[in-house]
């Protein structure tokens, strides 16, 4: 046994050096950063999943108030937090040639040819097209049938308030959002208020808790696209590449007169390829070939947005809107001003006379903004402004919407739940990446106008129906579960509907 212990101390020291050769890197670039420990960096807790990557971000954002970046490691690859609004502006805007990707890459066979995943090829190519799918243009046309799902809802929600004498409001959102965005891209029915009807639950769990696997991408960036794995469950990449096939076996539609998320992709299915050179930089003609696993990867895409990031947000606006009764009421009057303006029809129009709605909208995305980072990998190596810091290729940058929204050199009193501070004066005031709730720059979110659609048409019916209040089982603060994909409260969010009847 004796021999055997020299071997084991030499292969023990080996794998030591061989683990924190890399640990310098920052430090040889006077970047200052938390201590990493070999085979996890810095992100052990995320590895563990007893912290949320956002919660990390934040904590870590804190505790350096003087630098522009802090140096990190994901195992052994230097990554980088950016602390300093010009240089997110250089990176998402400005600069955005040299910071065209995520660096997240996994199966293009199982989802991962998604917009937001893709790369930028993929992107450039598909982008302008599936934009099409969510123009304001395209919502007065959608905007009878959100209204309608919207009651739906309502009518789901009453029930289970008349039932319990009080509501666990997310699991009830989760049903609006997922119903909202699959008839409006695909025209597809979920039917979510049927009893015994698990579809919005099996797909939140499949989608939302991702396989371990998102942490071996973690650990060893680039190790999900070699193997051909994905970090969701085969049967959410089943289940929408079945919507894919669907769609070509009922012909769908004639595009000028729909434009769904689903006729455009038929339409590029028909096309076979399309043209994905991007001129800016002098390349040649280049296509893009069309698969039905590419379809799928935006499909899902635009599901998990519509739904998940949809669901937390009414919620989180509920909550806030239950404790601040004060902001409520404002609320209620400006939609109650501006139904009489409009002999109680409810429009397109008088939804764009709604001001305050929108910023309840911003401040609540502000205080909780539901994405964990925006995240960007070098294309090449780039010295970062107002800073002698040379970043090398392939190194990936985090920028941490939830610490810039909570920093109050930024947002003073940022606890406070304050939707004035999104009146114009003020937004012109602030720097133009403060907000970064849906990113910023040429691959910002592409279904942000959609997204407050969604929201106010289901804030707006709500409040003319009922007012909220807290119960004593609403949560006092609301924490981040480590083990979702999105911030999503450890709490339940208890409230109470109040027909407004009774105030009147
Ligand atoms: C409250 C709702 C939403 C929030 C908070 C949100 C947030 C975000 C964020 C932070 C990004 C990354 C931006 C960046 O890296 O600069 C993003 C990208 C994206 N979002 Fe959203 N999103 C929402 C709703 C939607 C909806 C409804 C859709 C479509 C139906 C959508 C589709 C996309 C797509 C396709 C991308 C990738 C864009 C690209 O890389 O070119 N999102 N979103």
């Amino acid at each position: 046994m004796f021999i055997y212990l020299p071997t084991l101390i030499t292969f023990v020291c080996a794998l030591y050096l061989y683990f924190t050769r890399t640990f310098d890197f920052w430090k040889k670039r006077n970047v200052k950063g938390p201590c990493p420990i070999p085979l996890f960096g810095n992100y052990i807790d995320v590895f563990f999943r007893r912290k949320h990557i956002g919660v990390l971000y934040h904590d870590i954002y804190k505790q350096y108030p003087d630098e522009k970046v802090v140096g990190l490691y994901r195992m052994m690859s230097p990554t980088l937090l950016i602390r300093d609004l010009d240089i997110v502006k250089q990176v998402l805007q400005k600069d955005f040639e040299s910071f065209p990707d995520r660096g997240v890459y996994y199966s293009k066979q199982k989802l991962g040819d998604n917009l937001f995943h893709a790369d930028v090829e993929v992107m450039k190519g598909l982008r302008k097209h599936m934009t099409a799918a969510f123009t304001p243009n395209k919502f007065k046309a959608n905007f009878d049938m959100l209204a309608n799902r919207a009651e739906q809802f309502l009518e789901y929600m009453g029930r289970v308030s008349d039932e319990n004498g009080e509501v666990n409001i997310l699991p009830g959102f989760r049903k609006y959002g997922a119903d909202s965005i699959m008839m409006a891209a695909f025209g597809i029915d979920l039917k979510p208020y049927d009893e015994n009807n698990l579809i919005c639950d099996v797909l939140d769990e499949g989608i939302q808790y991702p396989r371990y696997l998102l942490e071996l991408e973690l650990l060893f960036p680039g190790s999900l696209t070699r193997f051909d794995l994905s970090i969701f469950p085969d049967r959410i990449s089943r289940y929408f590449k079945q919507i894919i096939e669907a769609g070509a076996t009922l012909g769908v539609t004639d595009k000028t007169e729909r434009n769904r998320a689903i006729d455009i992709m038929m339409e590029l299915k028909r096309q076979g390829s399309i043209n994905a050179s991007r001129k800016e930089n002098g390349e040649k003609e280049h296509w893009l070939e069309i698969t039905d696993e590419m379809l799928a990867g935006q499909a899902f895409i635009f599901y998990f947005a519509g739904y998940g990031n949809n669901s937390l947000l009414l919620s989180y606006a509920l909550y806030y809107l239950a404790k601040n009764p004060e902001k409520q009421d404002i609320l209620i009057q400006e939609i109650d001003e501006v139904m009489l303006k409009y002999d109680g029809k409810f429009s397109y129009e008088s939804l764009k006379e709604m001001k305050y709605l929108e910023m309840v909208f911003e401040e609540t995305l502000r205080l909780r903004p539901m994405t964990n980072a925006v995240v960007r990998n070098a294309a090449r190596d780039v010295q970062l402004e107002g800073t002698d810091i040379v970043i090398p290729k392939n190194t990936i940058l985090a920028i941490s919407p939830y610490s810039f929204h909570h920093d109050e050199k930024y947002f003073p009193e940022p606890e406070k739940f304050k939707p004035e501070r999104f009146s114009t004066e003020n937004v012109r005031e602030r720097h133009p990446c403060a907000m970064l709730s849906f990113g910023h720059g040429p691959r910002s979110c592409l279904g942000s106008k959609f997204a407050l659609l969604q929201f106010n048409i289901c804030m707006v019916k709500m409040l003319l129906k009922y007012r909220v209040e807290c119960t004593k089982n609403t949560p006092e603060s609301i924490t981040y579960t480590p083990t979702r994909l999105l911030l999503t409260p450890n709490e339940r969010i208890y409230l109470r509907l109040v027909n407004r009847d009774k105030y009147k």
